[in-house]
């Protein structure tokens, strides 16, 4: 049974450690991903965008898919199915199609339109027992003015989206999607403690979980982040395990080139990522 992330986030916040949020991509992310979960005895969050939705044949799709992997592999620890950076549709649509949390990102919007819109999925979410992530627009994080370094929330906006009723907030402190640029500087924990400050028990959500320095990560999580995002560390080992297989010529071996040997070594990367970054989060054994 796929269930809200309120319980798992809130007892994370209270015990210091962070549930990870993991992106799916496919049905061996899915298994993956879950198995890893399992095995460490961890509640899990796996989520995906809009277009890994779509390139997974709709969310409808993700749903069922997520339940029948669940029921196949036996998963017993808690498992939210979450969207990530939805639209005011997007969300609408995953609620309809039984994700268990909703994402709306209206960070782009004007921060009265954001606030609004958060308020109405908000009242839907807790109508149905979903939960809700919200995240506020972000202003420049680096004083010298240098894009692409991350980019931060200002702690005022991050009270007013809080009290609307949400689960979890997301709010920049320098993070990043994806690979980090060379000379990043690193999570801002200065506005963390801010945003902290004025959020009190929120859950706070760490987008960008690849590539962050463990220390880094263990201290944003000590400072008040109960839930990380991580996909693109996943693509990185599964494309490199796949690669390795292919280089050694392997799939030109006997049956090497069916798909259930080819994507073996991926999966079993994943697997082993997985279960790294919950270790990393300390979120094992809290199922
Ligand atoms: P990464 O791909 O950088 O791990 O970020 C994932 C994420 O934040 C999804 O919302």
């Amino acid at each position: 049974m796929l269930v809200s992330a309120k319980e798992m986030l809130e007892k994370a916040v209270a015990g210091h450690y962070a549930i990870g949020a993991f992106n799916l991509n496919n049905l061996e992310w899915t298994k993956s991903v879950l198995a890893a979960a399992q095995e460490a005895n961890a509640p899990v969050i796996v989520q995906v965008s809009e277009g890994a939705g779509k390139y997974m044949a709709g969310f409808k799709n993700v749903a069922d898919t997520v339940r029948n992997v669940m029921e196949y592999q036996n998963i017993t620890v808690p498992v939210a199915l979450h969207l990530d950076h939805g639209t005011y549709e997007g969300a609408l649509k995953c609620i309809e199609a039984g994700f268990s949390s909703i994402m709306f990102d209206g960070s782009a919007l004007p921060i009265e339109e954001n606030l609004a819109k958060t308020k109405e999925l908000a009242e839907l979410c807790a109508s149905k027992g979903i939960s809700l992530e919200a995240e506020v627009g972000a202003i420049g994080g680096e004083e010298d003015g240098v894009v692409g370094m991350g980019e931060c929330a200002d702690p005022d906006e991050c009270k007013k989206i809080a009290d609307l009723g949400i689960t979890m907030l997301a709010a920049g402190i320098g993070n990043i999607h994806g690979v980090y640029p060379e000379g990043w500087p690193g999570l801002r924990f200065d506005v963390l403690e801010a945003i902290k400050a004025k959020t009190g028990d929120m859950p706070l959500v760490l987008h960008g979980g690849s590539g962050i320095p463990d220390e880094m990560v263990q201290q944003a999580v000590r400072m008040g982040v109960a839930k990380v995002n991580v996909n693109t560390e996943c693509q990185l080992v599964f494309a490199a395990a796949t690669r390795e297989y292919i280089e050694a010529g392997k799939d030109q071996k006997g049956k090497g080139f069916d798909p259930r040997k080819l994507l073996a070594p991926g999966a079993a990367a994943i697997k082993a990522k997985v279960l790294e970054k919950i270790y990393l989060f300390g979120s094992n054994d809290k199922a």
